[in-house]
This record gives C-alpha cells, sequence and structure tokens, in this order.
C-alpha cells in the first residue's frame, strides 16, 4: 500500500492506495470518530461492494442512502434525499459520511457532507478510476444545475481517501478508458515524463496491470496533492486541472448529462485545447497527433458531436467557472507537459477551432 498526503494545515488527509483496502477496518477505527455512519452509495455499487464497508462499521448507528445510478441524479434533489435520511434518523453534527462510488457519488455526498448543519466530517471511498485519480481528491463537491454543471457547489475536503484498486476489477471496459482521459491530463498539464510514461504503458492499462494502474493511480494523485496544496481555492495553478473542461462541460451540458461520460467529454475537450494551442503556435502538428492517439489508443473519442455546432458550444462555453466579468478563459497547452493558467482568446481563433474540431 501507498499513502500520500494532501497537505492542506488542519485539513490535511491521507489519500491511501492499494488493493483489498476496504476490508480492513483500521481505516474506517482510525478516520471515523463518531457512532452515527451513514454511508451513501448508488444501486450499481451497493450489491458488489457496500456489504463489505458495511462489515468493518458493527456496533455503529448505520443509515445507507442508495441512490439511482447516473450522472442526471447528481442533483439538488438526490442531495435532499441525503439529508431527509439524516434528519429523519436524528444525525448529528458529528456523524460521518461515507462516500462510495464514483465521482458522482463522491461529488454528491461531498456537497452534502459540506451542507448539512453547516458541515459534517466525510471519508471518500472512490470506485471507478476517475474517482480515484481525480474527483475523490482535492475538495471539490457540487452538483448539476440543468444550465451548467457542477454549478452548485463547495470546497469541502474528505476525512481521508481510500483509494482500493482491486475495486477497479468491475469497473466496465468504458469507464477505465474515461478514467484514463484524466490520467492522460496530469501528464499533460505538468508532467511530460509521466506522458510519455504513459504512451510506453497505456496497453498495460487498458489490460488492467496491477501494477502499472497503481503506478498510474500514484503519479496522478501526486500531482493533483501538489497542486491542491499549493491552490485550494483555485485562484491560481489549480485551474490547469481544467484542462479540456470548458469544452468538455459543454459536451456534457449540451448533449445531455449522461450521454458522453465526463471522462469522454473532457477527451474531446483536450484535442479541442490542443487544437487551439497549436492555432496559437505553442504546439505543433506532431504534439498534437501524439495526444489525439493516445486518447484514441485508449478507445475514447477525440472530436465533438457533429450536432453541437461553434454558435451552441459558445453559448454553453459561457456558462463557466474561470470565466470573469463575462469573458471567457481557457487552459491551453504551452507544450506537453506544461499548461498555462487561464487565458481569454480570440474569438476568432477560438470559432475555428470549434468549427473544425480538432482536425487539422
Ligand atoms: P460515475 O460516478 O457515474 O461512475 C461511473 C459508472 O461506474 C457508474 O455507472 C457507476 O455506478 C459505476 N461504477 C462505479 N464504481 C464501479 C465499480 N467498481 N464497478 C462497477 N461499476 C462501477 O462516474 P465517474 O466517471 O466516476 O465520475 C464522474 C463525475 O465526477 C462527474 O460528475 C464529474 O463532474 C465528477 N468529477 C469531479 C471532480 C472533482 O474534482 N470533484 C473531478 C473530476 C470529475
Ligand atoms: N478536477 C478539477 C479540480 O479538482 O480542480
Amino acid at each position: 500500500m501507498k499513502t500520500l498526503n494532501v497537505n492542506l494545515g488542519q485539513r490535511s488527509y491521507p489519500i491511501y492506495i492499494g488493493p483489498n483496502l476496504i476490508g480492513e477496518p483500521e481505516f474506517y477505527d482510525r478516520h471515523i470518530h463518531s457512532s452515527q455512519v451513514m454511508v451513501v452509495t448508488n444501486q450499481t455499487v451497493a450489491p458488489l461492494y457496500l456489504g463489505r464497508v458495511l462489515a468493518n462499521l458493527a456496533g455503529r448507528q448505520i443509515a445507507q442512502v442508495i441512490l439511482t445510478d447516473g450522472e442526471s441524479y447528481k442533483t439538488m434533489a438526490s442531495a435532499m434525499q441525503i439529508f431527509d435520511e439524516l434528519l429523519s434518523r436524528k444525525f448529528s453534527r458529528n456523524a460521518t459520511l461515507i462516500a462510495l462510488g464514483g465521482g458522482v457519488i463522491g461529488d454528491l455526498a461531498g456537497f452534502s457532507a459540506a451542507c448539512y448543519q453547516r458541515g459534517i466530517p466525510f471519508m471518500q471511498i472512490p470506485t471507478t478510476l476517475l474517482a480515484q485519480v481525480d474527483s475523490s481528491v482535492g475538495g471539490k463537491t457540487a452538483v448539476n444545475h440543468p444550465l451548467g454543471k457542477n454549478m452548485i457547489g463547495a470546497f469541502y475536503q474528505p476525512q481521508c481517501v481510500l483509494a482500493d484498486t482491486s475495486l477497479l476489477n468491475t469497473l466496465p471496459d468504458r469507464e477505465l478508458s474515461a478514467g484514463l482521459a484524466e490520467v492522460i491530463k496530469y501528464g499533460l498539464i505538468r508532467d511530460a515524463q509521466f506522458f510519455s510514461w504513459l504512451e510506453d504503458n497505456i496497453e498495460a492499462l487498458l489490460m488492467r496491470d496491477a501494477e502499472a494502474l497503481a503506478h498510474a493511480i500514484e503519479r496522478s494523485c501526486a500531482n493533483k496533492a501538489e497542486v491542491v496544496a499549493a491552490d485550494e481555492r483555485e485562484t491560481g495553478e489549480r485551474a490547469t486541472l481544467n484542462l479540456g473542461h470548458t469544452f468538455g462541460h459543454a459536451i456534457e451540458t449540451g448533449m445531455g448529462y449522461g450521454v458522453f461520460l465526463h471522462g469522454e467529454a473532457v477527451a474531446i475537450g483536450m484535442c479541442q485545447a490542443a487544437d487551439l494551442s497549436r492555432r496559437l503556435g505553442w504546439l505543433n502538428d506532431d504534439d498534437v497527433s501524439r495526444i489525439e492517439h493516445i486518447l484514441q489508443r485508449c478507445r475514447l473519442p477525440t472530436t465533438p458531436p457533429t450536432n453541437l455546432d461553434a454558435d451552441r458550444f459558445l453559448e454553453l462555453m459561457a456558462v463557466d467557472k474561470k470565466n470573469v466579468d463575462g469573458k471567457l478563459r481557457l487552459i491551453l497547452l504551452e507544450e506537453i507537459g506544461r499548461a498555462t493558467l487561464p487565458v481569454s482568446v480570440d474569438v476568432d481563433t477560438l470559432r475555428s477551432t470549434l468549427e473544425t474540431g480538432s482536425r487539422k
């Protein structure tokens, strides 16, 4: 097992990475300091792993909320379901909430923990690759609004992250690939050596080679932990973690939540960001091809859906948390391994990217 730390002073916490961790009572005993515990999960994950988590919580007052699976349930209505259960069970301020699931459950349960009685402790048990490398780390929590993804939320850090790599064995291939998009993102924004390693090891990752996956998760979390420790509230460097996300969120919102997986939308968005970076003279053709190629090897989409035209993209991209005074700002690449901070881009150049997708 590997332990990394997210260093945030009093809000610091460990990320445990390794196989078969959810069956180890010591993690729960170390990080849960109350007798009231609620597990939030969904209908897909519950039959697979809920029993193994509950087995470690014997003797405590347990509540559980099992939500319908899907991005379209990352809503205020689902958060209300959690609040209803917490209140009807008379859970108090020191109760602990456990998020057992992918990024949807982690974001929603984290947001609910941040709000309930102005904040109760919570623990992340991420069960997808995407959640293990990204969403469970760093304290961004949110629900979606019909007009924009993740628009209602809070920064709220967990007590710990328990990234049990054995849980990935049951993950569908498409979800594994979606998680790899965020892994590749770390290489692109700040770790050229890791990007090269990924180019050499992508087949092993797709075959779920345990050692390769553990390395990829560890490098990803180490990169994320450094960025979050330096800029918890996204006043600077943290925005680079959003490479491809402004385009990607527009795709997710525009196509309807759940049509494209988050990682798939981000993969397309990273290609659009790469195309724009080339138009601005930062990347060359070879760089853009390397980016498209590694994503294609992961069986991820690299061109935008044809029914989102440039005008619709621009309309959707106008709702983005990086925008300032109504002006669109994007994360782009100066080279592979180095992202820009948010930059304003001339609208005609952006339009050229949106009209041609990532094609030359
Ligand atoms: P998800 O939570 O929808 O999980 C994907 C699918 O896999 C679901 O059907 C789920 O039930 C299933 N699943 C989960 N674990 C499984 C397992 N071990 N075996 C079999 N099936 C399993 O999607 P995701 O990709 O994990 O997360 C996407 C969400 O994360 C989006 O809402 C996105 O906005 C959010 N996100 C948040 C952050 C952040 O910093 N907070 C970062 C990136 C993404
Ligand atoms: N996923 C972007 C962030 O955590 O900042």
